[in-house]
């Protein structure tokens, strides 16, 4: 019989986002210090064997959509092989993938050939010298070829702008204004405390309220959209654009109740939630000798502990304790 992933709060996982390195090209200062983190050895990894096992288990239990992260993805060799056959799962309607577009125009041609269904494209400046600033790498002309080949190709595609008082909050309304003549949706995410160093988020006064603020003293005609309701963005429409705006409460956490999404890190680790610090060792299964049905007896429990409010860790969590670990390695 097909099982569905369903909570104990009624809400269906169809979403399942797969980290397949912890490794990045670039080092944003809010998710890696400067001399990066220590990287996991390679055996850690799940194979990719592994992953499309489990993504094939995955489809059985109903998720229907699923996300490549990172770190960033494309450092993964052979990445374009993992696409190829993921998107051949039965079951599996969408295959998307977050990335910082440093490598991702040499693929773009095999994106579109393998039907890759959306691309969330990192982009947290639209200056060259500040950009350097952010990621501490000069692959700002890159990034942006990156983008102008997504559109020309039109390949669905989301930029991810990490929103920084006093780093980037001067370039809020530019970057909003590329949706202006490109069929780009552009997203503004509050940072969270994910910098692989333990170390407070920068003090962050931007919450989606003040993001809001500022694009509608812009944008006065912005109007809110309908979208699904798991998804994280809140999406507005500047009538004289022709893409849209998106704010993500990443760090208020408005969407929560209607969150439909699992998380597989790097090392083979099953998350219900992003805050939460690991709820099954799924490698440690995959290299036993369980069978496929095993394992999705395995997963229908797992999702059976999801909590309501999935971040009950972090409610818990004092001010001087904070999350040790990077971004790269959970897989955002
Ligand atoms: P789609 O809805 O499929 O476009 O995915 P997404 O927007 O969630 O994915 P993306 O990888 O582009 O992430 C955008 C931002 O949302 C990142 O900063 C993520 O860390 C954040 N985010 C994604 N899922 C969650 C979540 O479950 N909780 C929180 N707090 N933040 C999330
Ligand atoms: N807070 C918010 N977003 C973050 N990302 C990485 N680190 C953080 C953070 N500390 C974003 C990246 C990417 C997405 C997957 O997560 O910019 O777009
Ligand atoms: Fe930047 Fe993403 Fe790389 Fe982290 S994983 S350093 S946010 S590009």
């Amino acid at each position: 019989p097909i099982n569905t992933l369903v909570d104990p709060w009624n809400r269906t996982i169809d979403y399942l986002r797969i980290a397949v390195t912890d490794r990045c090209n670039l080092r944003c200062f809010y998710c890696m210090p400067a001399e990066g983190i220590n990287y996991l050895p390679k055996k850690e990894l799940l194979t990719y064997e592994e992953i499309i096992r489990l993504a094939e288990i995955f489809a059985s239990l109903g998720i229907k959509k699923i996300r490549l992260t990172g770190g960033e993805p494309f450092l993964r060799k052979d990445f374009i092989s993992l696409l190829t056959n993921l998107k051949k799962i039965p079951g599996i309607e969408a295959v998307h993938i977050t990335t910082n577009g440093v490598l991702t125009h040499q693929y773009l041609d095999q994106m579109q050939e393998i039907g890759i269904d959306g691309v969330n494209l990192s982009l947290d400046s639209l200056d060259k010298e500040n950009f350097y600033k952010i990621t501490r790498r000069d692959e700002f002309d890159t990034v942006m070829k990156t983008l102008g080949g997504l559109l020309d190709r039109g390949i669905d595609t989301k930029i991810n702008m990490v929103v920084m008082h006093g780093k980037n909050t001067q370039e809020v309304v530019a970057m909003a204004g590329l949706a202006r003549h490109r069929k780009v949706s552009v997203r503004f995410i509050e940072e969270m405390p994910f910098n692989g160093s333990a170390q407070s988020a920068t003090q962050n006064n931007w919450s989606h309220v003040r993001i809001l603020d500022e694009l509608k003293q812009a944008f006065p005609m912005l109007t809110k959209l309908d979208s699904h309701p798991s998804n994280p963005a809140t999406l507005y429409q500047e009538p004289s654009h022709l893409g849209n705006i998106g704010i993500i409460p990443a760090f208020s956490r408005t969407f929560c109740d209607a969150c439909n999404r699992i998380r597989l890190t790097a090392t083979g680790t099953i998350k219900n939630c992003l805050y939460d610090e690991g709820v099954l060792d799924v490698k440690a299964l995959l290299r036993s000798d369980q069978t496929d049905d095993d394992i999705q007896q395995i997963l229908i429990a797992t999702v059976q502990k999801r909590e309501k409010d999935g971040f009950a860790a972090e409610k818990n969590r004092t001010v001087d304790q904070n999350i040790s670990e990077s971004m790269s390695s959970i897989g955002g």
